[in-house]
């Protein structure tokens, strides 16, 4: 045992800095991307490390997957299609890379038999109407006209996948559901609501909230995912199990809009866009009128409790688009 870890999906925004913390706990990190959302430049604190290696390929090639799950000791799989806009606009290509994509994971985790960990998104949890939402809640669904409950089903999937696996040959792989998770390297390009306020408030442009802006959500300082990811992937009680990984602190998304501009001092107008406007290749878009953990699971396992505000957020996110834009304005 080298005690390496491998994370697909690693130059993402949630992977490259579970690869930070890694690399500070002591692992060997090899990150496995095909960089279709992610960036090299993710990684900059790491490419140069001596015990990080960047492997650029893709989750479905096995031949370049097998001997990367081999030698590792514990496997993160990040590598996914993410964002509401990717899913609708590319709703096959996105389907097919998160059904494929885990599968071929969880083959070679269970040809190896390592330790895995799978992340899943609060999303599974669809129409669900609860007031918060626990791991062995119901998945409500919409109609499969619907595109965007693709992304939940192709999760799901993935979820039964890993259970059966866990079921039928004992490999130790965890769920982790991710309730929105914001920070630094986040990409506001895929229909991510908090870096796509935080850089249209910089440049002082309108503010788009879609819908009615009702609809509530918490957020997840990037730095709590990964501590929480971290100590489930270290915890042998965690095998076999599902967890939410989420905040605590519920806002509506209009609210959002309002503290971002007050925070950052803004003068953009808040704009509200119908989804018809907002997702064009979506005839009657479904949205979820609120998102909220209960995290009473992961909390008991692990003593978990976000250590980061909301204005903590949205300051990392601010910090990192405010570059950005200087050098945009200075062209
Ligand atoms: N960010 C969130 O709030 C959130 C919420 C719920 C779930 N998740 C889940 O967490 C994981 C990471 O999300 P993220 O926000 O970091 O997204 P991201 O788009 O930044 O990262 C995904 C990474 O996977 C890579 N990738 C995609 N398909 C691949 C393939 N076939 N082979 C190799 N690499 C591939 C991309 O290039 C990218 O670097 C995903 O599984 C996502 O579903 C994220």
């Amino acid at each position: 045992m080298d005690n390496t870890s491998l994370i697909t999906g690693g130059a993402g925004f949630i992977g490259s800095h579970l690869a930070e913390r890694l690399i500070q706990e002591g692992h060997n990190v090899v990150v496995l991307d095909n960089l279709s959302t992610g960036h090299k430049a993710n990684l900059n604190k790491l490419l140069s490390h001596p015990r990080f290696r960047l492997v650029v390929g893709d989750v479905t090639d096995v031949q370049c997957l097998a001997p990367l799950v081999r030698h590792a000791d514990v496997v993160f799989h990040l590598a996914a299609s993410v964002g509401v806009k990717l899913i609708v606009e590319k709703p096959l290509t996105s389907m097919m890379n998160n059904l494929r994509g885990t599968e071929v994971v969880l083959e070679q985790a269970r040809r190896w038999h390592k330790r895995i960990l799978l992340a899943s998104t609060s999303e599974v949890y669809g129409k669900n109407p609860a007031s918060s939402f626990a791991e062995d809640d119901d998945l409500v669904y919409g109609n499969t006209s619907k595109t965007r409950w693709s992304y939940a089903c192709a999760k799901a999937m993935d979820e039964f996948m890993a259970i059966a696996h866990y079921r039928e040959s004992g490999l130790p792989v965890s769920v982790v559901r991710f309730f929105n998770t914001v920070g630094a390297r986040q990409s506001n390009q895929y229909g991510m609501v908090l870096p796509t306020f935080v850089s249209q408030a910089l440049r002082n442009e309108p503010i788009t909230v879609h819908g009615t802006g009702l609809q509530s959500r918490t957020f997840t300082h990037i730095n709590d995912t990964v501590d929480a990811t971290y100590r489930l992937a270290m915890h042998s009680d965690a095998a076999g199990e599902v967890y939410n990984i989420g905040g605590s602190t519920e806002i509506s998304i209009i609210e959002l809009a309002k503290l971002i501009c007050r925070r950052l001092k803004s003068t953009s107008r808040i704009d509200l866009v119908p989804y018809e406007q907002a997702f064009t290749s979506e005839q009657g878009f479904e949205d979820m009128p609120r998102r909220v953990p209960n995290c009473d699971k992961l909390d008991h396992l692990i003593k978990f409790q976000p250590q980061f505000t909301l204005t903590d957020m949205i300051d990392s996110v601010a910090d990192y688009y405010r570059p950005v834009r200087e050098t945009a304005a200075a062209v």
